[in-house]
């Protein structure tokens, strides 16, 4: 009867670690977690390609920036950013996100959208 409870026993923990892997694995990925946040807060308005493609934003004046396109890419500093993130944009749909994440999310989200949209090496961007 005991062993059957070990084994039993033996089972559920492997499944449960089994189960625990993949999302721990995706939680340390920074850009992961970036992104996960990107699509549940700005995705709506900046499109999922960071192209200001989404179904909201033609409604919107000013419209949001392709933050693929270089001539944006040169005008955003990280640091704006996430200022612009944080206290948001007057006269515009972009609303401050201070009170709703905290300041290592809206990093996270600012460091995946430099890596997915602007293609910048933000590893390098780190070191300096
Ligand atoms: C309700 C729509 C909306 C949502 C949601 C939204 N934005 Fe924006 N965002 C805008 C608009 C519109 C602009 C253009 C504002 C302007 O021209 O200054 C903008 C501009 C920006 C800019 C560039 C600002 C600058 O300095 O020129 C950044 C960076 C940005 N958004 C990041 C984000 C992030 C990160 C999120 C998610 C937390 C987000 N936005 C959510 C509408 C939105």
């Amino acid at each position: 009867m005991f062993k059957r409870f070990l084994v039993f026993l033996f089972i559920f923990l492997l499944l449960t670690a089994i189960n625990l892997l993949p999302s721990s694995a995706e939680e340390k990925d920074p850009l992961k977690r970036g992104e996960k946040l990107y699509d549940s807060n700005c995705a709506v308005c900046h499109g999922d390609k960071g192209n200001g493609k989404a179904w909201v934003s033609d409604t919107l004046n000013p419209k949001p920036q392709d933050f693929t396109d270089p001539k944006v890419i040169k005008t955003l500093t990280k640091k704006r950013m996430i200022q612009s993130t944080t206290e948001g944009r007057k006269g515009t749909a972009m609303q401050p996100f201070k009170t709703q994440l905290s300041k290592e999310e809206i990093e996270l989200m600012v460091d995946y959208i430099r890596a997915a949209f602007m293609k910048i090496d933000i590893k390098a961007e780190k070191k300096k």
